[in-house]
C-alpha cells in the first residue's frame, strides 16, 4: 500500500488520522516536532492498531532537514499535513510566530512535493476562514472573510499558496480540509486530545472542569442572538474527521479528484450551543457542570456550521457520530488521562 506522511501526526487529529490510515492499509511515516504533542502517542496508535507507525522528530522551519527527510523518504506518494500553530489567542499576541510556522513549513514541503513524480496534498484548514459567514449553514461557496486572527489568516494564505502551486505544478493535486470544531477521543481511550495549559477550546475545558483540574466553566456570553442566547458550533467527531482525510486521500491518489485544487467542509450539518453541549456533557457524564455566565469572548462569532452536500456527494463521506457519542468519548479519555 502506498507511504503517507503525516506531518503533525501526533497531535489530536493527526494521531487520529494516523489510526484510520493504518487501518486503511497504509505505510504511515510522521513528522512531528513535539512542540505540542508527545512521542508517548505512538504507544496509542499501536495500541490501537498494533502497528507502530514510523516517526522522525523534524522541524519543519528547517530547511535542509525538510529536504533530506524526502530524499531518505522518495517512496511518498501523499502527505496529510496537520502541523502549524493553531491557539487563536496565541496568535494575536505572537503574530510572527504562527506566520513563520504555519507558512514557512507549508512552503518548504511543497517545494519536495513539485519536485516528485506525483503528489497529493492534503491541507488542514478550518472553517475560520469564513468568519461570520452571511448565509448558514455555510457552503464551500460561501465568500472568504477578512480572518479575525493570524491563526485564521494563515490557514487562508496556506490555500492560495497550495492554490498557486498546483496551477503551475500538474503533477500536484491538492484538497482542503475546512474543519469545523473537532471534539472527542477514539472510542479505545489510548488517544485523545491533550491540550497543554489552561484549554483554550469548550470541550477541553468542560471535561477538565468535570475532572476538578478547573473551578468552573465560564461561558463567554449568553446574549447572542440565538435560540438560548449561547454561541452556535458544529462539533465533529475527531474520528469522523480522521476518516474524511483518508477518503480525501483515496480520492486523490485515485485520481477521482475533479480538479487539482478542491476544498470541502467537514461538520456534522447540526449546530449546537455552548448550553446544548453542557447538557450533552451532563447527560452522558451523569455530573451536574460547575458553570457561570460571564462576558463575550473577543473575536467569537455568533453561528457556524456546515454544509455538508458536497463532502456527502463528492467525497461519498458524512458523519456517523452524535455530539453525545463526542462528549461520551471526551470524558472517558479525560478520565483516563486525569483519573
Ligand atoms: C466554542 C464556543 C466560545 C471556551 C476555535 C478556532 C477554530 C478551531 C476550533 C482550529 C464559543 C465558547 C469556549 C470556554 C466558552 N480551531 N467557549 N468557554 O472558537 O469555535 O473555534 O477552535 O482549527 O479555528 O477558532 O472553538 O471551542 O474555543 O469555542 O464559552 O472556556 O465555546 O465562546 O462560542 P471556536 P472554542
Amino acid at each position: 500500500m502506498d507511504k503517507v506522511l503525516v506531518t503533525g501526526g501526533l497531535g489530536f487529529i493527526g494521531s487520529h488520522t494516523v489510526v484510520e490510515l493504518q487501518n486503511e492499509g497504509y505505510e504511515v511515516v510522521i513528522i512531528d516536532d513535539l512542540s505540542n504533542s508527545s512521542a508517548e502517542v505512538l504507544e496509542g496508535i499501536e495500541a490501537i492498531t498494533g502497528i507502530r507507525p514510523l516517526f522522525e522528530q523534524i522541524d519543519l522551519k528547517e530547511k535542509l532537514d525538510v529536504e533530506n527527510f524526502f530524499v531518505r523518504h522518495s517512496d511518498i506518494k501523499g502527505v496529510i499535513h496537520f502541523a502549524a500553530s493553531k491557539a487563536v489567542g496565541e496568535s494575536v499576541k505572537e503574530p510572527l510566530l504562527y506566520y513563520e510556522n504555519n507558512i514557512s513549513t507549508l512552503v518548504y514541503v511543497l517545494k519536495e512535493l513539485k519536485k516528485l513524480p506525483s503528489a497529493a496534498f492534503i491541507f488542514s484548514s478550518s472553517c475560520t476562514v469564513y468568519g461570520q459567514a452571511d448565509e448558514l449553514p455555510i457552503t464551500e461557496n460561501a465568500p472568504v472573510k477578512a480572518a479575525e486572527s493570524p491563526y485564521g489568516n494563515t490557514k487562508q494564505i496556506g490555500e492560495e499558496i497550495i492554490k498557486d502551486t498546483c496551477k503551475i505544478a500538474p503533477n500536484l493535486k491538492a484538497i482542503a480540509l475546512r474543519y469545523f470544531n473537532p471534539i472527542g477521543a477514539h472510542k479505545s481511550v489510548k488517544i485523545g486530545e491533550l491540550p497543554i495549559g489552561v484549554p483554550q477550546n469548550l470541550v477541553p475545558f468542560i471535561t477538565q472542569t468535570a475532572i476538578g483540574l478547573r473551578d468552573e466553566l465560564s461561558i463567554f456570553g449568553d446574549d447572542y442572538p440565538t435560540p438560548d442566547g449561547t454561541c452556535i458550533r458544529d462539533y465533529i467527531h475527531v474520528v469522523d474527521l480522521a476518516k474524511a482525510h483518508v477518503i480525501a486521500l483515496g480520492r486523490l491518489l485515485q485520481g477521482k479528484n475533479k480538479s487539482n485544487y478542491e476544498t470541502f467542509n467537514l461538520g456534522t450539518g447540526k449546530g449546537s450551543s455552548v448550553l446544548e453541549v453542557v447538557k450533552s456533557f451532563e447527560k452522558v457524564s451523569g455530573k451536574k457542570l460547575n458553570y457561570k455566565i460571564v462576558g463575550r469572548r473577543e473575536g467569537d462569532i455568533i453561528s457556524a456550521y456546515a454544509d455538508t452536500n458536497k463532502a456527502n456527494d463528492d467525497l461519498g463521506w458524512k458523519t456517523e457520530l452524535s455530539l453525545d457519542e463526542a462528549m461520551r468519548s471526551a470524558w472517558e479519555w479525560e478520565q483516563k488521562v486525569r483519573g
